[in-house]
């Protein structure tokens, strides 16, 4: 009830409201300038990067950088649980699994098909952290949603110590998340010309 409540709350405070806004950072390891967010809890990095706005793109590239105790992140894209296009990743040995889900209630979301997600060769595995860097396609909008791409809203993460239940499956189930939070993410400064050359 109470994690209802939150969400609740935060939806109808809207992006304003969030403390927490994304900022521009260029990711030294990649090169790749985005548009995220460090949340200093669990020391996790969440970036998102789209291609210009006038192309009327309806994808992005993701990366998210975490502490190696992770289990799995999550992200949804309109800053709620239900109803909002999920994507989950997770470490697979040096490799990295990531799937698209739609949640209903607040239960184990299902899988979600329509976006094609394809990680991206700047991975990393080290003793600290791992790094997925992914490349979401067909993800800005979906049933009943979409991300505002020229504006700024509010996007949800959602945080698990748990590893999923077979990291080698994209259908895997897993545990509700040990914590999640909210940030603005300003999507209208998230758009760069040098997209394309992220891609190759
Ligand atoms: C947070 O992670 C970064 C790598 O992204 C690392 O350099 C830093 O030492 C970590 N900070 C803490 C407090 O763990
Ligand atoms: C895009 O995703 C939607 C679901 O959100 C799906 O219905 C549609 O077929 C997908 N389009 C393509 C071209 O894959
Ligand atoms: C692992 O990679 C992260 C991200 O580049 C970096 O911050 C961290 O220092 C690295 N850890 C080690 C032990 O090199
Ligand atoms: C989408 O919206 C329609 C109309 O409000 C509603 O009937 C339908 O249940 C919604 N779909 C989902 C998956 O929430």
């Amino acid at each position: 009830m109470a994690f209802k409540r939150a969400l609740l709350t935060v939806m109808a405070l809207g992006a304003s409201a969030i403390a927490q806004s994304s900022s521009s950072y260029t990711d030294p390891d990649n090169g790749i300038t985005f548009q995220g967010y460090t949340d200093p809890v669990h020391n996790v990095t969440y970036g998102l990067v789209f291609p210009p706005l006038s192309g009327n793109s309806n994808e992005f590239i993701g990366e998210i950088l975490a502490p190696s105790s992770t289990g799995w992140i999550g992200i949804a894209l309109s800053g709620s649980m239900i109803g909002d296009l999920l994507v989950v990743g997770w470490p697979n040995g040096q490799d990295f699994v990531g799937t698209t889900r739609f949640a209903t209630s607040y239960s184990s979301p299902a899988v979600y098909s329509g976006p094609t997600l394809t990680n991206l060769k700047y991975a990393l595995v080290n003793s600290t952290h791992w790094k997925w860097v992914f490349r979401c396609q067909n993800c800005t909008t979906w049933t009943n949603g979409s991300i505002p791409t020229d504006s700024s809203a509010a996007l949800a993460w959602a945080f698990s110590s748990d590893p999923v239940a077979d990291p080698s499956d994209p259908g895997t189930t897993f545990h509700e998340h040990t914590d999640f939070g909210f940030f603005g993410e300003n999507y209208a400064d998230a758009h760069s010309d040098n997209y394309d050359s992220y891609l190759s």
